[in-house]
């Protein structure tokens, strides 16, 4: 291989914007602490089967889209297009779900998905998710959006947000409806998009989320998803949306919400933005009370969602007052000119490091005049110099350079340094 090029989708992700990725990451990890939930880490590696039992076979993700190959020892193997599936997997596995007891987790990591890559579409892109495990009632929904509003408010994105909201009920419910659908749309099937003509018999649902205008128009005379909600899941929904009111969180129902996985039931929500263009969901999830049951001979009630940090990460770029925030911008520059200097510039940046652990110390690497040194250290945006020559050296001083402010160079005796740059 002559040229240096990363495969199509999978991205770098530059020094100059991990600033953005940590600030994202952080806040989504101090808010998972506070509400009480407990980190899990997965392989990103795991058997196919999994997710074909568990995302549905017909789908999207595991139709077209999963990155499976056999190993050495011919087991078909696959990276993992999502976080649910592993984590249930891992919970069942480690005899992390006890009756009557709630389980709280959250994961973060790349997610692998085989998609034409566009603005906002990665073929590798990094999820942030959490998922609830051992709790019916709506309050475990509720808990999860306070958590994503408090998410987008701590970004300062929450005007840029909108959240959607839907239930499908349950399997009978589903099942029923799908029935209705698909012999709605026979009548019309040959005015349908191509792909739309394909999951008639394969999975009805997901025409709902056609983007073709044809199949679109004939879809808006469709029967109704909500007329064949049971009534359990109804009054589920209903006390879910009176919360939301009572609690300030506005949102809009969307009865063409599905969602492309087929493990939920009842209650889909994604939360939307129009900052982004086509790719604007920056989180989606739900409730998929069935999947624990799938691998396990236990049942447990589960909720959870997953955020695209990448969708995020632009989000919170187009706001330029984060992006000057989250710049890596140095404290503090060492320069030194001579042996003596050098091992004298050492000893004063592992100091600072220890003494003023908040602050970012760069020590210039290799020889150069002060000169260059300077122009290297107003580069960094440091800003202040330490500049270390024979004559310090000689005095035991060093000399402090302001470079982003208009003051005196001042020389400060070594051994008074700290409680000098701690006065700053
Ligand atoms: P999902 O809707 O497939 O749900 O993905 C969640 C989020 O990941 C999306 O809303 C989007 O922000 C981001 N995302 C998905 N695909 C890509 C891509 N190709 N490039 C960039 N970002 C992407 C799930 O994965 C479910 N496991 C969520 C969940 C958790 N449901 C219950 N618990």
């Amino acid at each position: 291989m002559k040229t240096a090029r990363s495969i199509r989708g999978m991205t770098d992700i530059l020094p100059e914007e991990v600033g953005c990725y940590q600030l994202v990451e952080s806040v989504f990890r101090d808010i998972l602490h506070r509400y009480g939930y407990d980190e899990i880490r997965l392989p990103m590696v795991e058997y196919a089967e999994l997710f074909k039992r568990s995302i549905g076979s017909e789908t999207d993700i595991v139709e077209k889209e999963m990155y499976t190959f056999l190993d050495r020892s011919d087991e078909l193997l696959c990276l993992r297009p999502e976080g649910t599936a592993g984590c249930v997997r891992a919970v069942v596995q480690n005899g992390l779900i006890n009756q009557g007891s709630i389980k709280k987790l959250w994961y973060m990591g790349p997610m692998f998905r085989y998609e034409r890559p566009q603005r906002g579409r990665q073929r590798q892109f990094n999820q942030m998710g959490v998922e609830v495990f051992g709790e019916e009632s709506t309050e475990v929904e509720l808990e999860i959006l306070l958590l994503c509003d408090r998410i987008w408010r701590n970004l300062n994105i929450e005007d840029l947000v909108q959240l959607e909201i839907n239930t499908i009920g349950d399997l009978d419910s589903r099942k029923s409806y799908v029935t209705s659908l698909t012999s709605y749309l026979q009548k019309y099937s040959d005015d349908l998009d191509d792909d739309s003509k394909r999951r008639l018999s394969t999975n009805p649902l997901r025409i709902l989320d056609s983007k073709d205008d044809k199949t679109q128009k004939i879809l808006s005379n469709a029967p109704n998803f909500t007329d064949f909600v049971d009534h359990k899941s109804r009054g589920h929904f209903e006390k879910l949306c009176n919360s939301l009111e009572g609690l300030g969180i506005p949102y809009n129902v969307n009865p063409a919400l599905v969602r492309g996985l087929d493990y939920y039931n009842r209650t889909v929500f994604e939360w939307t933005t129009k900052e982004l263009g086509a790719q604007g969901t920056i989180c989606g999830g739900g409730r998929y009370d069935g999947l624990v049951e799938k691998f396990s001979n236990k049942s447990s009630a589960a909720v959870g969602c997953a955020f695209g940090i990448e969708r995020l990460v632009m989000l919170t770029r187009s706001l330029s007052s984060q992006e000057n925030q989250l710049s890596s911008v140095a404290d503090i520059y060492i320069i030194a000119v001579g042996e003596e200097a050098r091992m004298m510039a050492i000893r004063c940046a592992e100091n600072i490091r220890s003494e003023i652990p908040s602050w970012r110390v760069l020590q210039n690497l290799g020889a150069g005049s002060i000169k260059s040194q300077l122009k290297r250290a107003n580069k960094s945006d440091s800003k202040i110099a330490i500049i270390i020559g024979p004559e310090e050296v000689a005095s035991k001083c060093v000399t402090l350079k302001f470079l982003r402010d208009d003051l005196e160079q001042e020389s400060v005796v070594e051994s008074q340094l700290i409680s000098r740059l701690k006065d700053i």
